[in-house]
């Protein structure tokens, strides 16, 4: 059974044929519009989300699909103890496929090992986002008409962001990335994702200074400051506003930068950059819902197998 739990579950190659899918159906979205009937997709979300739950949903239905789910664990059998293995087992019964969010770093593998259908990582704590990242390649890829050759600054919330981690591992497979990387000491990134990027030689600096790195950067990758996985409020406090982009710190940026932000954002953009035509963050939430599409496809397809 092929899940997706991280990124490198997808060679490059598999990725570029989403894209490529993709943007097939931006063109001709009638063509998919029955390609699921009679498939379930079913969303379990044991954390809060818009965007990623909402547009796996609006996927599947374009599709011709259906939908099952929970988006408030409160409400299912989780709150009276049940473990995600039996949840899953039992959810697998009942749909096609299950797209699942956890605040426990790992949790989908676990599920993806009892699971008798496609699991799909809709986020798993601090630690990887591999469907926002297929958003954010897709993103880059209209944008940019490449995925390679390119310098991207991260920003903002490197320790918690996990689709910074998954950003970064699937970036890590082209060539002539290079990869600047904004944050405050406290927020840097994992040691274990340093450790990787240096085992495979990738070319990255680190530094605190947003306005001096602008210049090279062909894409900025915005963050929020994750508030929910801080042991203490008061140093989320001390570190929310680290980076608030401003229009006057675009004053050096590249004319063709393209600014992504996965979503929600609460100050880290100024809303008078929404109307600058290098703001993509909308456009990227628009790209999600499709590359979700052809990830169902795909995922379905290869359970027929
Ligand atoms: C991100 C997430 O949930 O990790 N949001 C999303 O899926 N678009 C980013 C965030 O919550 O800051």
């Amino acid at each position: 059974m092929r899940h997706l739990i991280d990124i490198f579950d997808l060679s490059p190659a598999e990725i570029d044929e989403m894209i490529a899918v993709a943007c097939d159906i931006m063109d001709k979205p009638q063509e998919y519009a029955h390609k699921c009937e009679g498939k379930k997709l079913a969303t379990l979300f044991f954390e809060p989300s818009t965007r990623t739950r909402l547009s796996f949903e609006a996927a599947m239905y374009e599709l011709g699909g259906h939908v099952i789910g929970f988006s408030d664990a409160g409400n299912s059998s989780s709150s009276k103890g049940e473990s995600v293995s039996d949840t899953v087992k039992v959810v697998s019964c009942y749909a096609d496929i299950i797209a699942m969010r956890h605040f426990k770093e790992g949790a989908p593998m676990v599920a993806a090992m009892k699971s008798d259908v496609p699991i799909i990582n809709a986020g798993d704590g601090g630690h990887n986002h591999p469907t926002q990242t297929l958003t954010d390649l897709l993103t880059i890829h209209r944008e940019k008409g490449r995925l390679d050759n390119l310098t991207i600054g991260l920003c903002g919330d490197l320790k918690f962001g996990r689709t910074v981690h998954s950003l970064i591992d699937a970036m890590s497979r082209y060539s002539g990335i290079k990869f600047v990387l904004i944050s405050p000491e406290e927020l840097r990134l994992p040691s274990y994702m340093r450790d990787m990027m240096a085992e495979k030689d990738l070319d990255y600096v680190e530094t605190r200074d947003l306005e001096a790195a602008m210049p090279e950067l062909d894409v900025l990758y915005m963050t929020r400051v994750q508030r929910e996985r801080f042991f203490s409020e008061e140093e989320y406090l001390r570190l929310k506003n680290s980076y608030i982009l401003t229009p006057d710190k675009l004053t050096n940026a590249k004319q063709t930068l393209s600014i992504l932000h996965p979503l929600p954002r609460v100050n880290e953009i100024a809303t008078s950059i929404d109307s600058d035509p290098r703001a993509c963050y909308f456009s990227q939430a628009l790209n999600g819902k499709f590359i979700r599409m052809a990830l169902i496809l795909k995922l379905l397809e290869e359970a027929k197998k």
